[in-house]
């Protein structure tokens, strides 16, 4: 497993029990309440203390009594698993807590991204959304590996499928991500960094994957783009020409900050459209397509080869 320093953090407190096995949960709209969330960013800074800390520090904020939470999440310690799914999409984060998750409960909603926890086949796991690009993936995954004892984070999303043989519903494990964002050059001087996965979730997600009859699964580099509306054909023809499967715009960020926070992490891509035959999937088969990348992440999560049909 790469990564792994899990000690660098403070032990998560493991949430719920294990309850044997999954089903379909009604999952409660129910917001996180006013009193724990403060009013402006300037406050919860103040409440979360230290921001290079282990845990998230549970405060008080004068005349609203206690404040737990990071500047972007509203959930106490223990609220979250060590392993999570991560879609980008709260509403399809809300889906993962209804069809995947046993007792899934609301632990925040902070500016809409909504994270659940509960299990999946007995075992504690959370799903937070990432919301859209590099900037936002990389803030929840900070926060998750920095302060909630988080450990593995498997990305769950779509992507624009590059060669001719990756096809529309296939899905693509991104064992690398080149990027065209400065997350390469930024983190250490004079050095542009590769953006690679855990090796044990890839490994784990390719043997789950094996067990996926319909869908044409492929393992490879992505793009992660910084420009979804990027209109340069000759950068996605030299691209393939290397060997990249598909165009998305979260991996190398989620990659580079598991790398940074000593997590683990993994993205399982959906392709939900084709940037050479523009073919593009209905929002309905969008939904069907995506919980095949979801039994294979959390199978991956899980560490389990094991997935149900
Ligand atoms: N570009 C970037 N991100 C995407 C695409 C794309 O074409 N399709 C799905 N996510």
């Amino acid at each position: 497993m790469s990564g792994g320093s899990a000690d660098r953090h403070d032990a998560p407190t493991a949430p719920g029990a294990r309850d044997g096995g999954e089903r379909a949960v009604a999952v409660p709209d129910a917001a996180v309440p006013d009193a724990a969330v403060p009013a402006d960013r300037a406050e919860r800074e103040r409440a979360v203390g230290d921001q290079s800390g282990a845990s998230p520090v549970t405060g008080t904020r004068p005349g609203h009594g206690p404040v737990t939470g990071t500047p972007h999440i509203a959930a106490g310690p223990g609220d979250f698993a060590p392993l999570v799914l991560m879609p980008g999409d709260p509403r399809r984060a809300r889906r993962i807590a209804e069809t995947f998750l046993a007792d899934a409960r609301l632990v925040t909603d902070v500016r809409g991204v909504l994270g659940y926890t509960g299990t999946h086949r007995g075992e504690p796991l959370s799903v937070l959304a990432s919301g859209m690009g590099i900037p936002s993936v990389s803030i929840y995954a900070t926060e998750l590996f920095r302060h909630y004892g988080v450990r593995r984070i498997v990305r769950v999303g779509t992507a624009g499928a590059l060669p001719l043989t990756v096809a529309v519903r296939d899905v693509v494990i991104a064992s690398a991500a080149h990027t065209d964002s400065s997350i390469s050059r930024v983190l250490v001087d004079g050095v542009s960094l590769s953006h690679t996965p855990s090796y044990g979730l890839l490994r784990a997600a390719a043997n789950a994957a094996g067990q996926q009859g319909e869908a044409a699964v492929h393992i490879g580099p992505v793009f992660t783009s910084d420009h979804f509306y990027l209109d340069r054909p000759a950068l996605f023809d030299a691209l393939e020409r290397r060997g990249t499967l598909a165009v998305e715009m979260e991996a190398a960020g989620l990659y580079a900050v598991a790398a940074t926070e000593g997590g683990e992490a993994l993205a399982v891509l959906t392709a939900s459209d084709h940037l050479r035959t523009e073919e593009a999937l209905s929002a309905a088969e969008r939904e069907t397509c995506f919980d095949r990348a979801v039994r294979i992440a959390a199978a991956a999560l899980l560490g389990d080869v094991r997935i149900s049909p």
